[in-house]
């Protein structure tokens, strides 16, 4: 055991389940024994529980059996008792509708699970998109000193010669095939060639960006999050947090003492130096809330507006994918180029600051991580918008799309259903122009339902074929990480609850002015006023189970969509529960 101020063995949470002398402490003990425990194995150690989101259907974390072998081999040399429990692996690729309609329930499963079990301090596995927002909000409120385990990117994908990127090389190639530029033979190929390793999407998308933050919020080891899963030091990295979880538990290292406004700023700053995922904005803002921190849409507009894009990883840099980015330094080295941004006297996981976690920190790639007299754009990666379309606030990622939209006046061509969109984009005599204004409504966190990644529009076929591949897109909807395109996301409030999304009309006309961060529709009020008295809800989207109660508490895109009664305003935590 570590010499520390902390915990004492006596002192140790799982010691209220096995210490006492009476039955149901007995109880317990028994069924460790059940286990093949001895008491020695158990009594007076800490208890570690590693949340595991590993599932058969989540390709991202197909090497959790392996890591969490790793991750138990160093809990047991630091002097810990791991236990492995299943946390819902909430997998992005197969999950329907939407992967988000259930990052709360993995949130509540992590806080529950955590509480209600005899564990004194937490690994968490995850990272496929939503699981690492999920672990991490329900980490925060159960309170136990945890540590994060990111799954680290998969490697670059390959075929023909050519590098593919997760996600962003889809869209891009779907449009080629589209567009009847490839063979069958040729998707084939780069159908297997653009995951060819375990590991999470490798272009700096939605499981890139909140590894990253979660790193710069000081909850992963310094840089985990930038190592390939199909790395040698992935391995080690798992027992690194093994052993280092039964000391934060010595020194009771809580997440409140980690999670700051600075450390929720820092990770904010990272985020728009890193070129991050729009989905981001929704996540990091749910997390800040958990730990009892303030962070607005307007907070990060004001960081973008002053952090430059360092990262020249796709979809937001031109060239390069995680693999590179972890070769040129990987986050500690993007973290020490902007070091002078951030508050470096932040508490991380290691029990040293941030400052003394950098130390030391080069860029061996200077193209790949570029100096700031050289960003990849000169501001930061996302814009937040306001105006009479959007009056609680909508996100656009300038420097993943054509300039010449940043300011923009067109008709808008409106669809109230995603299959009503893809039925017209495929309709080669669309009445479209490359200056139309493309909007899909009903696609927000209830109207969705579950805030699905839609916001990527489809350039309609007609566009396509005249060579088009960007235009001006605007929805309730979040999109992935990887996409890119002038497209306005996060539109709130969403049209299904009546905001103002719901009340334009196919030829209205839209403009966008990305200086001024303003969205409007170019209607005089009074019409306006008559619409919105003509405007009828929708139809509920469910009427029993999960998503009845997902819709009757999920909030808005800007306060993150945590359940309301989740929130850390809604009332206190449950305290210890009575053993
Ligand atoms: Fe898992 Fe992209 S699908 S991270
Ligand atoms: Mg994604």
């Amino acid at each position: 055991m570590k010499d520390s101020a902390g915990k004492t063995p006596e002192t140790l949470r799982s010691s209220r389940w096995f210490a006492p002398d009476d039955l149901r402490s007995f109880g317990h003990r028994s069924r460790m024994m059940q286990l093949g425990y001895s008491e020695e194995e158990f009594r007076g150690k800490p208890i570690i529980g590693i949340l595991n989101t590993w599932s058969d259907l989540n390709s991202c974390h197909g090497h959790f059996p392996e890591r969490v072998k790793d991750v138990k081999r160093g809990v047991l040399q630091g002097g810990g008792l791991p236990v492995e429990l299943p946390a819902l692996s909430v997998d992005e690729s197969f999950n329907k509708p939407t992967s988000m309609l259930f990052r709360n329930m993995l949130a509540m499963e992590t806080e529950e699970q955590i509480r209600a079990h005899p564990l004194d301090g937490v690994v968490l596995m995850g990272g496929c998109d939503k699981t690492t927002p999920g672990l991490v909000m329900g980490a925060i409120t159960a309170g136990v000193p945890f540590i994060y385990l990111p799954a680290g990117p998969m490697l670059r994908g390959h075929y023909a010669g050519k590098i593919l990127g997760s996600g962003s090389d889809a869209w891009k190639y779907w449009d080629e095939r589209r567009a009847g530029n490839i063979s069958d033979d040729e998707w084939l190929g780069i159908q297997g060639g653009i995951a060819r390793s375990v590991g999470t999407c490798m272009t700096m998308g939605t499981a890139s960006t909140m590894t990253a933050i979660t790193d710069a919020m000081g909850l992963t080891l310094p840089g985990a999050s930038s190592i390939p899963a199909a790395d040698s030091g992935h391995q080690r990295m798992g027992s690194d947090c093994g052993r280092r979880v039964v000391e934060m538990v010595w020194e009771d290292l809580t997440p409140e003492k980690i999670i700051t406004d600075g450390s929720v700023k820092n990770a904010a700053i990272v985020a728009m130096a890193t070129g991050c995922s729009t989905n981001a904005v929704v996540h990091l803002i749910a997390m800040a809330r958990r730990a009892g921190c303030d962070l607005t849409l307007d907070d990060l507009d004001a960081l973008g507006r002053v952090t430059p894009l360092i990262a020249n990883v796709r979809p937001s840099g031109k060239d390069y994918l995680m693999e590179d980015f972890f070769y040129a330094g990987g986050l500690r080295a993007l973290m020490k180029q902007i070091e002078e941004r951030l508050d470096t006297t932040c508490i991380t996981v290691t029990g040293k600051t941030m400052g003394q976690n950098l130390e030391g920190a080069v860029v061996y790639n200077d193209d790949v991580i570029r100096p700031l007299s050289n960003p990849v754009y000169h501001e930061g990666s996302l814009a937040v918008l306001r105006g009479n379309l959007c009056p609680s606030g909508a996100v656009i990622k300038p420097a993943a799309c054509d300039p010449k939209f940043y300011n923009h006046e067109g008709p808008a061509l409106v669809f109230d259903s995603y299959p009503e969109m893809k039925k017209a984009v495929d309709d080669e005599n669309l009445d479209v122009t490359p200056d139309h204004v493309m909007v899909l409504r009903n696609a927000g966190p209830l109207g969705g339902p579950g805030f699905p990644e839609w916001g990527m529009l489809p350039i309609p076929k007609a566009l396509i074929k005249q060579g088009h591949r960007d235009m001006l897109r605007i929805s309730d909807a979040r999109m992935s990480g990887t996409s890119y395109g002038a497209c306005v996301l996060h539109v709130a409030p969403e049209s299904f609850v009546g905001g103002p999304l719901a009340l334009l009309k196919t030829g209205d006309i839209v403009r966008l002015d990305l200086a001024n961060r303003s969205l409007d529709m170019l209607i005089d009020e009074d019409e306006l006023d008559a619409r919105r008295k003509a405007w009828t809800p929708p139809e509920p989207k469910f009427q029993r189970g999960w998503g009845w109660m997902f819709s009757k508490h999920v909030g808005q895109a800007d306060t993150g969509c945590d359940f309301d009664y989740l929130e850390r305003s809604f009332g206190e935590a449950a305290g210890e529960p009575d053993i």
